[in-house]
């Protein structure tokens, strides 16, 4: 880790929106009297009936109860569109890229996006959807995938977006396990040069559902041939549907969007957001740390199926009238410059991206960004994970000139918006920290085994946040319980981040990763326990453990042990099977990388997988295994490490 820091140039501060002076009277009137300054940032974003409460919040355990302007009533379609017509009509809302540089971008005004997104509403509304029903989006990156989400919105649907790489198994669940009345996807989804049958895909996953679930089918590459009596063509319905749909009143407590996570146990669970406190912290944080200007073009090339998508693509900027740019495609297609030719093309300001994609094209090596003319990016945010330092400079030097202040930004599918970042004019970074809180953030560290706050600057321990913000997500879709159980049991009284995290003598945080069995693949989140459910519903695995372990370019790779039913032979067809099968259960990102055959797993006496020896085995450092005195058969754990797949 480094310490080196880097000061914001007093050029760029004497710009900013906040500078460090600004930001230390911001942070302490915001900790001093939280229901004063949000009550203040709530009009950000326009009223239909003003809020008179600000803040009505308990973290105590069996009454958890997150309130934000709740008298309050708002669209939160029209604080993304209606309200910026009468100024910027014709100004472009999301310049859309596609994954083929032959094909032709689009420039989508805020005119186009209010009347696309009426009309997509319109077709929602002939379908029988309704306030509070909710909608399942499985679609590309894709203007429509915007249109949806808006559309939703607009008639206070709640949407559930399944990322376009899961698998027919994973969205059918997500379908069934928020009772969805319709999905909405595409024929097909291109990326990197190849494309995923959506509609068929959709079509396996609704064999599963119930019949009057309807299917809502875009026309992206036509590709599409078979229609079943579910189906309906959105592009054509859209084409005869009105431009004019009157938003609903919404309460600011009522959802706005539902979106599946994965935990440390059980399957993936449907965190909850609602709409005025989610926006006001979404468009306060896109302005703030990005430092997003007037006329800016503003780049998050994250998917809508994940939280970034939703916070910084679609709700944060376009509240905030922003240009924000969607990217159907992958950072290496046709090359490792597309990136970087995209941010030539569109003339792109702030850019937003994961460490994983940097280490990726860091890789393929310089040239493919010194090609490009990058004169306009004046900010660099980082996501998803923790940022090495040798990617930190190769993104500040090689992408940045040295010009441009790197946002770190650390927050969770849980929290909506970024909770601890710097703020490009106003505060010092040090590559792989996450810096310091945001407005209203009090991240605290605890002792993991007392639950202790440690007060000393110096402190290393888990990350909990003692009170809420507006974004915090609200609940678990249909199970109170265990978002009480999750978030709030293990340390009374606070909201338990599942991190372990460093503060330094600064007073910055450094996140050290989850403490959780939970993993971080490519800035993707993933649940062990979901993989090893995968792996044993196959008819020849007995048991399975699964665990990360240090990838180069991945951050963690998926390291599982296999233990195979009685007289089952282990072979390399039965492993690519294997891979095969997860990837159909649950989707690519969640292959394992590696599978060793396991006899045995070592276990406690109560039969316990003591995961702490795998994930030493794993990381091939298995030179200090700890007490395995416990163990049922201490004889197993010599066979996993002399068969180990991750030899130093
Ligand atoms: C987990 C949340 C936030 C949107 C994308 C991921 C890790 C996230 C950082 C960062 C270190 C980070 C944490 C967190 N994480 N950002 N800047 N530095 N770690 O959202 O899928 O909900 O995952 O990602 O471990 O808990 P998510």
């Amino acid at each position: 880790m480094s310490d080196t820091t880097y000061p914001p140039s007093a050029d760029f501060a004497a710009n900013a929106h906040i500078d460090a002076a600004k930001y230390t009277e911001m942070y302490d009137a915001s900790i001093n009297d939280p229901a004063a300054f949000w009550g203040e940032h709530g009009k950000r974003i326009d009223w239909i009936k003003p809020f008179t409460k600000v803040k009505d919040v308990s973290f105590e355990l069996g009454k958890v109860s997150i309130n934000w302007y709740s008298d309050g009533t708002l669209n939160v379609a029209a604080n993304c569109i209606d309200r910026h017509l009468a100024t910027r009509a014709n100004q472009t809302a999301i310049i859309w890229e596609p994954d083929s540089p032959d094909e032709e971008a689009l420039h989508i005004t805020y005119q186009e996006l209010h009347d696309n997104t009426c009309r997509m509403a319109n077709v929602l509304k002939d379908l029988g959807v309704t306030r509070g029903d909710r909608v399942v989006i499985y679609l590309p990156m894709i203007p429509e995938a915007a249109y949806a989400m808006l559309a939703c919105a607009r008639i206070g649907a709640i949407h559930s977006i399944v990322f376009a790489g899961f698998s027919p198994d994973a969205l059918g669940a997500r379908i069934n396990g928020s009772d969805a009345k319709v999905v909405i996807t595409a024929d097909e989804a291109p990326r990197g040069g190849r494309k995923t049958a959506l509609k068929s895909n959709t079509d396996a996953a609704l064999l599963h559902c119930d019949d009057r679930v309807k299917n809502l089918v875009v026309k992206r590459t036509g590709g599409q041939t078979t229609w079943t009596e579910r189906d309906y063509d959105c592009t054509a319905l859209m084409a005869a549907a009105s431009t004019e749909c009157a938003p609903e009143e919404m309460g600011a407590e009522d959802p706005l969007f539902i979106l599946y996570t994965s935990g440390s146990t059980g399957q993936p669970k449907g965190v909850v957001h609602t709409s005025g406190g989610y926006l006001v912290y979404a468009s306060m944080t896109q302005e703030l740390v990005f430092d997003y200007h007037e006329g800016d073009i503003y780049w998050c090339t994250a998917d809508v199926g994940w939280v970034t998508g939703h916070s910084y693509i679609v709700y944060g900027p376009l509240a905030n009238g922003a240009t924000t740019v969607m990217f159907e495609g992958v950072p290496t297609y046709p090359d490792a410059s597309r990136f970087w030719q995209v941010c030539e093309k569109h003339k792109v300001n702030q850019f937003y991206t994961a460490p994983t994609a940097l280490r990726a094209l860091m890789g393929q090596g310089n040239s493919f960004v010194e090609k490009c003319d990058l004169s306009d990016l004046k900010v660099l945010g980082t996501v998803g994970e923790p940022i090495n330092p040798e990617a930190w400079n190769w993104y500040n030097e090689v992408v940045g000139k040295g010009n441009c202040p790197i946002v770190d930004t650390w927050w969770q599918t849980e929290t909506g918006g970024h909770l601890m970042t710097p703020l490009p004019g106003a505060t010092a970074t040090k590559p792989g920290s996450c810096t310091t809180p945001f407005f209203g953030v009090q991240p605290v560290i605890l002792d993991p085994t007392s639950g202790v706050e440690i007060h000393d600057t110096e402190a290393e321990g888990v990350l909990c946040i003692k009170d809420s913000w507006p974004g915090q997500m609200r609940t678990v879709y249909g199970d109170h319980e265990r978002f009480e159980k999750t978030y709030f049991s293990d340390y009374k009284g606070y909201y338990f981040t599942g991190d372990g995290c460093r503060r330094d003598a600064d007073g910055y945080y450094w996140i050290t990763g989850r403490v959780d069995d939970v993993i971080n693949v490519s800035g993707h989140r993933m649940g062990t326990a979901e993989v090893e459910s995968a792996l044993v519903a196959h008819a020849q695995v007995a048991e399975a453990a699964v665990v990360g372990y240090p990838h180069d370019i991945k951050g963690q790779g998926i390291y599982a042990y296999v233990t195979l039913m009685n007289g089952v032979e282990p072979t390399e067809e039965l492993r690519k099977e294997l891979e095969k099968w997860v990837r159909t259960e649950i989707g690519p990102i969640a292959k394992p990388d590696l599978i060793q055959w396991a006899p045995g797993l070592p276990k406690t006496r109560s039969g316990k997988i003591m995961r702490r020896i795998l994930r030493k085995i794993a990381e091939d450092d298995f030179g200090a295994l700890g007490d395995t005195s416990t163990l049922a058969e201490p004889a197993v754990v010599d066979d996993l490490i002399e068969n180990r797949m991750n030899r130093g």
